[in-house]
């Protein structure tokens, strides 16, 4: 029931778009990928488009979608103003991994993509699919991530597949998406801006653009006098198992193996190459620790692989929260619920 297009060298691209528009114009969702994760696309301005998509996800109604457009231009059209300094990262960072919340212009988008927000969260993807699917479309495209909700992100159209075949009508298939993990989240009608969501664009890259951002502690937003992203609060990228943080310390994993082992149980272990000798009954390699972006890469699916293993806990070692180890701590503690491992 769910049509599956390749999108690579060896097809006529233009064919393969323009069913994709024909659907999309038509009402229907259609996942894509971005270089982030993979997409579930509808018109932002159909409403009764937009509503499939949080169908098929079963995603929470009071969760905004970002907006996807296929040129830096397109904005000034959705919203009330561009402070400078979103002018900045928007000419340092698009197309790319972030995500700008600025002002919508009233009755823009459909009601259900802003869950009645008056900010509208907005993003030029740098993936050659999306771009030709969005210039080809001609019209900004609501997407979030294409897994079902609470799931890990897809990374492939096979994740996709595995979470929506039959509750969606196409996926095209671009491959393995590059960075692995969503984009940044950045609120940007305050100032100094705020990091709702880390991402690919760390606080670091957009210091050096527009001097202070404001980095939360994302576990402790709900003490914080900050906004933040709706969707933060749910319960997200877990495997079925329950997962379990742990520092990257060889005894405290050995322990760890051995405690789970002692009651009869299995274990799946995520952590970097150096761990592969582990007692663990199934390894995931997070590569070499010193290479962050191969972990965000690899690590929604590898979560998704635990749910191929009989393993009855999953522990994970966290990475140095610098750079883009920032956002996969961030997702870690999401899939764990904040759970950390004790001996
Ligand atoms: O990389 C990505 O951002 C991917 C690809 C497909 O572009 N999309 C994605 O969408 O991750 P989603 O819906 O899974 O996550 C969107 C996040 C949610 O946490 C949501 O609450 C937040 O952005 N968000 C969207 N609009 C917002 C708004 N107006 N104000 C605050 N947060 C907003
Ligand atoms: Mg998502």
């Amino acid at each position: 029931k769910t049509k599956k297009l390749i999108v690579d060298n060896n097809v006529n691209k233009n064919v393969v778009y323009s069913q994709a528009v024909e659907k999309l114009n038509a009402g229907e969702v259609v996942a894509f990928p971005t270089e982030t994760v993979y997409g579930l696309g509808a018109i932002a301005t159909d409403e009764k488009a937009v509503a499939k998509i949080f169908e098929a996800k079963g995603r929470p109604s009071d969760n905004p979608l970002i907006v996807h457009v296929g040129a830096a231009n397109d904005i000034e059209k959705y919203v009330t103003s561009v402070p400078d300094k979103a002018r900045a990262c928007i000419k340092a960072f698009w197309p790319g991994p972030l995500t700008l919340i600025l002002n919508a212009k009233p009755n823009t988008f459909a009601s259900n993509v802003t869950a009645g927000l008056s900010t509208v969260g907005l993003r030029m993807p740098d993936h050659p699919v999306a771009l030709d699917l969005l210039k080809m479309l001609n019209k900004p495209v609501a997407a979030p991530s294409a897994n079902r909700s609470g799931k890990p992100s897809p990374t492939t159209a096979l994740h996709v597949e595995k979470d929506l075949e039959g509750r969606i009508p196409m996926i095209l298939d671009g491959g393995a998406t590059g960075i692995g993990l969503e984009s940044t989240v950045v609120d940007f009608t305050i100032d100094p801006p705020v990091i709702l969501r880390p991402g690919g664009v760390t606080a670091q890259m957009m210091r050096e653009v527009i001097g202070e951002v404001i980095e939360p502690d994302t576990t402790k937003l709900d003490e914080a006098s900050v906004p933040r992203a709706p969707g933060m609060k749910y319960a997200h990228y877990a495997p079925d198992a329950p997962v379990y943080l742990i520092n990257p310390d060889v005894d405290e994993v050995k322990n760890a193996i051995e405690s789970i082992h002692m009651k009869q149980q299995k274990v799946a272990l995520l952590a970097p190459d150096d761990f592969r000798q582990s007692e663990a009954d199934w390894f995931f390699s997070l590569g070499d620790s010193k290479k962050l972006e191969a972990s965000a890469h690899y690590l929604y699916a590898h979560l998704r692989a635990c749910d191929e293993t009989t393993a009855d806990v999953i522990l994970v070692t966290v990475p140095e929260r610098t750079g883009v180890g920032a956002a996969i701590f961030n997702r870690l503690e999401k899939a764990a619920d904040g759970n950390w491992w004790y001996s």
